[in-house]
């Protein structure tokens, strides 16, 4: 009897998994899925970023940007116009707890000015005036901070270039405490190649903890 008990608990865990936490996909991550993807990692070809493993916050205070047009985005825009707050913290919720599968560091580390920017800032221009190192607020391998500071690590250069360009020319106008925006009028259009293109190469979730 006991048996027969055990092998049913066996073959329900087995059969169906252990209880999952994620919430029930909301409907309109079929139309999201065409560009983010299923599992919400983007497409790096398309230039479509990830949004799986986001903050929450930071991925509702985006949609409600694109709604407003705050931060301007025709495609987004009109993703986002029908949407209620409710679907949005939905939709939030739902791609903030899709897992980042983790991948391995690339053999040959991207160096350059890239990756000195990312890691160390620019400082020619004085204390007051120089740029500061963009892991010191996006973390370590660009990987993320808390809900304010989204991860850049293995989004697409031609993305991450365009948010820095709309920050420098008043199309994305959000974000905490106008950071960004400071950041990226300091930056030349070569300092923009390099870095977006160091990020791009940089896994979103590096296996076993590794770092650059
Ligand atoms: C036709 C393609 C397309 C579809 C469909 C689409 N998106 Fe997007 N999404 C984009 C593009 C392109 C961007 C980058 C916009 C920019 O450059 O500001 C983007 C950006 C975003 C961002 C900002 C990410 C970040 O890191 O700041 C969020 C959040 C987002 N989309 C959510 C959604 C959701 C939720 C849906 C479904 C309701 C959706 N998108 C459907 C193309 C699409
Ligand atoms: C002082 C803190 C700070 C520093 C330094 C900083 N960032 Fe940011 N960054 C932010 C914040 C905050 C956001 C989120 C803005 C928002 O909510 O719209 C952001 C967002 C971004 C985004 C948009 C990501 C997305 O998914 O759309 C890019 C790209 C970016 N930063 C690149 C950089 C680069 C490159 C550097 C270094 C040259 C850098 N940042 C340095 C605070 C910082």
């Amino acid at each position: 009897m006991y048996r027969i008990l055990w092998g049913l608990v066996i073959a329900l865990i087995a059969g169906f998994g252990w209880p999952q936490r994620s919430a029930a996909a909301p409907p309109q991550t079929s139309q999201c899925a065409a560009c983010h993807g299923t599992n919400g990692m983007g497409n790096q070809a398309a230039g479509f970023p990830a949004l799986a493993g986001l903050p929450a916050a930071y991925l509702q205070a985006q949609l409600a940007a694109f709604k407003s047009k705050e931060r301007g985005n025709a495609t987004m825009a009109g993703m986002a116009a029908p949407l209620t707050g409710a679907q949005m913290s939905a939709l939030s919720d739902y791609y903030a707890a899709l897992p980042v599968a983790p991948a391995p560091l690339p053999a040959a580390l991207p160096t350059g000015p890239g990756a000195a920017l990312a890691q160390r800032g620019d400082w020619q221009a004085g204390l007051a005036d120089g740029i500061p190192s963009c892991d010191s607020c996006h973390g370590p391998g660009g990987l993320g901070v808390g809900t304010q500071f989204p991860r850049l690590a293995g989004q697409p250069a031609v993305y991450l270039a365009a948010q820095l360009n709309g920050w420098r020319e008043g199309t994305r106008k959000t974000g905490p405490m106008g950071l960004m925006a400071a950041v990226a009028r300091r930056l030349t259009p070569a300092q923009i190649t390099a870095v977006t293109a160091y990020y791009a190469a940089l896994p979103a979730n590096p296996a076993n903890g590794a770092q650059p």
